[in-house]
């Protein structure tokens, strides 16, 4: 029997846990989207984001059927960090749209806990995640800069395309066909 990736997960060295993201950590996901999109400095306040629909999209109406996401939480219970993944249309791609089933992945973790593994143990959690829902490809966009890549690229996403001013990487998760994106 294998263990729940994200019951009650806890990293060494912090009092951190892991745990599903549900329809309550709606308002922490868009907390943590304007993280990511402000990575490199106050691009937008929260207000601004939500108003935009290409950004907003991340997090509208969460949890969307297809959607899944962890939260991570101190030794109080306030949540720290998410990651999760959803699937967007054709005609209403995310920044890392790869095709309509494969969902992209938004990470962050709030200012202040960076640096201690929670984002990693995030991203391991998110793809056994979806490796369990039979999920075989993730993707996600990384903008030129961002030292996430780093984090990315250690768990095997690989660069598949480019957008903007930002790469589009993917993670063929085990069993995935190797045929299915050119399909
Ligand atoms: C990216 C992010 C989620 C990583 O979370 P974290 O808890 O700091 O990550 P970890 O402690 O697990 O570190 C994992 C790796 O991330 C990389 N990394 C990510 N951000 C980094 C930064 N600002 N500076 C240096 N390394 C960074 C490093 O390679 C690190 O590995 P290392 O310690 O072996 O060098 C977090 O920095 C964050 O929220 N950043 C702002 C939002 C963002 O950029 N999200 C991603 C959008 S694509």
């Amino acid at each position: 029997m294998h263990t729940d990736p994200t019951s009650g997960t806890a990293l060494p060295g912090a009092s951190v846990r892991l745990r599903p993201a549900t329809g309550r950590d709606a308002d922490f996901l868009a907390d943590v989207l304007l993280e990511a999109f402000n990575w490199n400095g106050g691009r937008f306040t929260s207000a601004e984001m939500l108003r935009m629909p290409h950004i907003a999209h991340y997090v509208t109406g969460w949890p969307r059927a297809g959607d899944f996401g962890v939260v991570a939480e101190d030794d109080a219970g306030r949540p720290i960090g998410a990651g999760w993944a959803r699937t967007f249309p054709a005609d209403d791609p995310g920044y890392g749209h790869v095709a309509p089933d494969v969902p992209e992945l938004t990470l962050g973790v709030l200012p202040g806990h960076r640096g201690r593994g929670v984002g990693s143990a995030l991203l391991d959690a998110l793809v056994e995640l979806a490796a369990r829902s039979s999920v075989g490809l993730l993707s996600l966009s990384v903008e030129d800069g961002n030292p996430a890549v780093r984090l990315y690229a250690a768990r095997g996403f690989t660069v598949v395309g480019r957008e903007g001013e930002s790469d589009t990487m993917l993670l063929r998760l085990a069993g995935a066909p190797s045929g299915r994106l050119e399909a």
